[in-house]
């Protein structure tokens, strides 16, 4: 069974005359525990892909499946839909600065109605789990790049998503961090998580199930 399916996905940007084609008729499954990564060139839709696969942005045609159920283009609906399945990490973090460690954690649990005590319980062992719980205190500002980026995957997976969408996340690391990161999300991969990462690194890609390239908005076989 495929986790996500999607069927002739067509996104555009923006508005004539300077429309962007950014998905042309993308058709891709991706199955259950699955370890994925998708390269191309930039702005060849790396990222808009991987929106899509989160719920994150609207499409303009297709159909999207999840474990073979229509999900239907309405901001409602994704949005549950996104809180309950999907772990997303951008690009640049994203983290707040002016909450610790600990709080930026915390924040997807405060949202999903955790009570206090759970919370802690919960923010500790994931900050355990990718080696940061020694900093929880500190603010973003306050750490390394390599250590925000642990701290936006563990905030990405505290609320136990079954699948974990990460945008170049080793894209500004040395290659020591690159190791710890890549290494955290073999680990969510091997407790059965699907995951789905765009790199432009194909050291990186290598060591992932399966490789998928974008050119110019299309799947394309290399
Ligand atoms: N918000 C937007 N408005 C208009 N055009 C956009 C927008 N976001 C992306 N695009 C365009 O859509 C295309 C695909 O962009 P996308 O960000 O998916 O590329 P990418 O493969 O992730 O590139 P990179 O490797 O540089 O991150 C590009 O031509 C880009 O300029
Ligand atoms: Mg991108």
């Amino acid at each position: 069974m495929y986790k996500i399916r999607l069927e002739s996905i067509n996104k555009f940007y923006g508005k004539e005359p300077n429309i962007v084609h950014a998905l042309k008729d993308v058709t891709l499954g991706i199955r259950e525990g699955e370890f994925l990564a998708i390269m191309g060139r930039s702005g060849s839709g790396k990222s808009t892909l991987l929106k899509v696969l989160g719920g994150l942005t609207g499409i303009h045609s297709g159909r999207y499946y999840y474990e073979n159920i229509e999900l239907k283009n309405n901001e409602r609906q994704m949005s549950l839909y996104r809180n309950r399945h999907i772990g997303f990490i951008v690009q640049n973090y994203a983290l707040l600065f002016d909450r610790t460690v600990f709080e930026n954690v915390e924040l997807p649990l405060r949202y999903a109605g955790i009570s206090k005590r759970k919370r802690e319980e919960k923010v500790l062992e994931i900050l355990e789990q990718v080696g940061m719980e020694e900093l929880a205190e500190r603010f973003p500002g306050e750490l390394s790049g390599g250590e925000c980026q642990r701290v936006a995957i563990a905030r990405a997976i505290v609320n136990n998503p079954d699948i974990i969408l990460a945008d170049e996340p080793t894209g500004a690391l040395d290659e020591e961090t690159e190791k710890v990161i890549m290494n955290i999300f073999a680990k969510l991969n091997e407790k059965g998580k699907t995951v789905v990462i765009v790199t432009h690194d194909y050291h990186i890609a290598s060591q992932l199930n399966r490789i998928i390239y974008l050119k110019n908005g299309e799947i394309v076989e290399r």
